[in-house]
């Protein structure tokens, strides 16, 4: 089985190929241009694992480029999606940074699926295309609202495109998966986000806020309709993400998958507002974090957490770090690239 990753170089990119290595025979293929992390990923892969990865230097909206390492590498069996601009903040600073990226990047990757005839396709999709729900926990059947942000409206198109490409391509196959919020970093404590810019993420800015590399922690409003005022979201590992990803790909090889696209929400299905995650990482940290409550952030929504029983069911997979395991592995990670 050859597999094509495109962001393998990226947080939850370099985490699934961790797992593809220690689970599967596969052959990886890693394609990346560092937007949004570098080179030395592979080599904390290669430290993790002891196996050296096959990667690329490409802009997946070079569709020239793209092509050619699908010409250097023939008969890939399955492509999984991870390249894209990823924080919602961000994204309502800067729409056209994302729809430029985050779109014509599938439409590229997919025009090269139907050209080279790679049966399977991993998407990363995200909760946030669900914007604003009335009934929790969500589920893959929740309408879609209005999405929130440019990032999230992003994902709501290329859920149709891929849709709308499989219809055109029958004998093609896709599952996108519907992130919650992914945090934490390798249990070995020696991989885990490493952006190249000021974070956007809550964790990560915990955890520099912790070991000093930050000032003070904003919480982003503390006025919602929610137990606590701050919003709720579904943390959950990296690696349980990308467990996930290894599960879906083989679901799909295997031709277990009932539907040409299906859809699956990846999330602990438990809820968790921002001064609870804050407590968490004291706890296992032990280190009083510096924060303040702030106004909220355009683009967040109130409240949102996971119904993944789909994911038990297709995929059969079970998430196997709580909250404390991913605050801790995120502060070790910290601490090892401070
Ligand atoms: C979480 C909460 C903030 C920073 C993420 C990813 C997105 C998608 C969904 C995968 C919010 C609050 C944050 C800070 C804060 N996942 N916060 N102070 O916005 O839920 O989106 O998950 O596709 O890719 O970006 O995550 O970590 O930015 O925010 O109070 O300094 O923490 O307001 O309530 P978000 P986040």
């Amino acid at each position: 089985m050859k597999i094509l990753i495109t962001g393998g170089a990226g947080y939850i990119g370099s985490h699934t190929i961790i797992e593809i290595i220690q689970n599967t025979e596969w052959e990886i293929i890693s394609l990346d241009n560092y937007a949004n992390s570098s080179g030395d990923s592979y080599t904390r892969v290669e430290n993790i694992t002891g196996k050296k990865v096959k990667h690329y230097n490409v802009d997946l909206k070079d569709l020239g480029a793209t092509e050619k390492v699908f010409e250097e590498n023939p008969g890939i069996n399955g492509i999984i999606h991870f390249a894209a601009f990823k924080a919602v903040g961000e994204s309502v600073e800067q729409p056209l940074m994302y729809y430029d990226n985050n779109i014509n990047t599938l439409n590229n990757i997919l025009r090269c699926q139907a050209k080279y005839n790679v049966p399977n396709i991993i998407f990363s999709s995200s909760c946030s295309v669900y914007g604003n729900v009335d009934e929790l926990p969500v589920t893959e059947n929740n309408k879609l609202s209005k999405p929130e942000s440019p990032y999230a409206y992003t994902k709501q198109i290329g859920e149709v495109m891929v849709d709308d490409f499989l219809k055109a391509n029958k004998n093609l196959k896709a599952i996108s998966l519907r992130y919650f919020n992914p945090v934490g970093a390798h249990i070995t404590g020696f991989n885990g986000e490493l952006s190249s810019t000021k974070p956007n993420n809550l964790v990560p800015f915990i955890t520099q806020t912790a070991i000093g590399k930050l000032e003070k922690l904003t919480v982003f409003g503390s006025d919602y309709e929610t137990r606590d005022g701050t919003c709720v979201r579904d943390y959950i590992h990296v690696s349980d993400i990308a467990n996930a990803h290894v599960l879906a790909l083989d679901c799909l090889i295997k031709e277990k998958l009932d539907l040409s696209h299906d859809i699956i929400n990846l999330g602990t299905g438990v809820g968790v507002t921002v001064l609870e995650a804050i407590k968490a990482f004291e706890k296992v940290s032990g280190k009083s974090l510096n924060y303040s409550i702030g106004d909220r952030r355009d683009g967040d929504v109130a409240a949102i957490y996971a119904n993944n029983e789909k994911a038990h069911k297709i995929l059969g997979w079970i998430p196997q770090y709580n909250l404390e395991d991913m605050m801790l592995s995120a502060w070790k990670w910290e601490q090892y690239i401070f």
